[in-house]
């Protein structure tokens, strides 16, 4: 007979999952806004631009395209995805290399659901991974990085990770430029994960979907160095700024097709197809162009501005924060001070971020929820509270050589400016 108390009926992995930290930081945030007071979000990580112009306005002519499409995705969107990575990153890749879905997120959930194997993921990483991995029941192992090297997953720890049981199925996440820490891997580090991946013929599933927000804009993807066991995992989320949009991309090397084939499979007894209108859309974006190459341009140039001028005001305030390299976030570590902290009632990175957010209104996330030890004072910032659009048109009158100073970005990223200036203050010596 089934219980009548729906909790009991929960399924066994499901049971002791809590709601992610980025939603219980939320509801806090909330509430103290109900009770009056500023709250500067630092902790949910969207892109603060506008998707580009040419791309709303393929969304626009599309909104009559009403029909399902294919399972796998809109073949012409299908083929831009391939000729982008031929474009960008001299990929070979097909059409029929590409699967489509709502989300980057989505995919990786199914195709952790149809390769039988262990996550290996390096920790600090991007907080839905592991639960995704928990809520399947695949065993995680986690592969530890350290601060002083910039957080990377160095070589010889993923061979430690792959050397006991060499022959074990494994999928190996590697994110980058990377949440939370905004690091990428030279050339050189990539050229020798990929050895050792090929060593041990792990899947590599390379989440590149800060890609080309690399603040360089000279993002290389794994894919070039072990293209036979590399999916390439983006989507239009964060340099197109289309995070609710839903639109994720899988681009698979040929002898992986029997993976994309299974999860094809899934797909259609899932979502069955991504909205037929953001796929069209999809398509111009994918197609690139000089538009969209300039929002990029200036989209770098703020996010590389703002990156290393709050890692300096952190640095001089006495936490370590190597500079980001991409993406929108940063992960002081404030070890230097935990002494003090300590003495402040401080000793988990949870603790850090609630008495932060209640004394500062600064709100961002714990390093425990990227899979750091709770007793580890670190912490994720995504400096993203800005208005995108007005920073955009603003960078544009700057000559392009210049890099983008500091009277600009307090201009226009005040939020973010001023929530650090906070930050700094609370932690040299508590009051604001
Ligand atoms: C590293 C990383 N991967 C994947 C995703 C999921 O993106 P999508 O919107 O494509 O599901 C995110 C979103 O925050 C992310 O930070």
């Amino acid at each position: 007979m089934a219980n009548s108390d729906p909790e009991v009926n929960l399924n066994l992995n499901v049971r002791d999952l809590r709601p992610s930290a980025t939603l219980e930081i939320n509801e806090r945030s909330n509430r103290l806004r109900e009770e009056g007071r500023h709250v500067y979000r630092l902790g949910l990580g969207q892109s603060p631009f506008p998707v580009p112009a040419p791309v709303v306005e393929q969304l626009r002519v599309s909104a009559h395209e009403k029909d399902y499409l294919p399972v796998r995705g809109l073949p012409a969107l299908r083929e831009r995805i391939a000729g982008y990575y031929q474009r960008r990153q001299g990929l070979e890749r097909h059409r029929d290399d590409v699967l489509v879905g709502p989300g980057s997120k989505e995919l990786m959930f199914i195709l952790q659901l149809v390769f039988y194997g262990d996550l290996v993921i390096p920790t600090p990483s991007w907080v839905s991974y592991a639960p995704q991995a928990h809520i399947i029941g695949r065993p995680i192992r986690w592969v530890p990085t350290t601060a002083e090297d910039g957080w990377p997953l160095l070589p010889r720890e993923l061979d430690g990770a792959c050397r006991d049981d060499p022959g074990r199925p494994r999928l190996v996440v590697l994110n980058y430029p990377a949440n939370p820490t905004g690091q990428t891997y030279s050339k050189d580090s990539l050229k020798e994960l990929a050895e050792v991946a090929r060593r041990y013929r792990v899947i590599l599933l390379s989440d590149e979907i800060y890609g080309e927000i690399d603040h360089q804009g000279t993002h290389v993807s794994i894919a070039r160095y072990y293209p036979e066991g590399t999916i390439v995992s983006s989507g239009l989320s964060k340099w197109c700024g289309a995070g609710g949009w839903r639109l994720g991309t899988f681009t698979f090397p040929r002898n992986l097709r029997w993976l994309l084939d299974s999860m094809a499979v899934v797909c259609s007894e899932t979502f069955t197809s991504t909205s037929a209108p953001i796929q069209y859309a999809a398509a111009r974006a994918f197609e690139g162009g000089s538009e969209i190459e300039q929002y990029l341009f200036q989209s770098r140039r703020i996010l590389r501005g703002l990156g290393r001028l709050l890692a300096r005001h952190l640095e001089a305030a006495g936490a370590y924060v190597p500079a980001p390299a991409g993406a929108f976030y940063l992960f002081p570590e404030f070890a230097a001070g935990s002494d003090q902290l300590a003495r402040r009632g401080i000793q988990t990175s949870s603790q850090l971020c609630e008495q932060v957010l209640e004394d500062t209104g600064v709100a961002f996330l714990p390093g425990a929820a990227f899979g750091r030890p709770t007793g580890e004072l670190t912490g994720r910032i995504a400096y993203v509270d800005f208005d995108g659009a007005r920073a955009l048109v603003a960078a544009r009158r700057i000559p392009a050589e210049r890099e983008l100073d500091e009277p600009f970005l307090r201009t226009y990223c005040e939020q973010v400016t001023t929530a650090t200036d906070r930050l700094c203050g609370w932690l040299q010596g508590g009051h604001v």
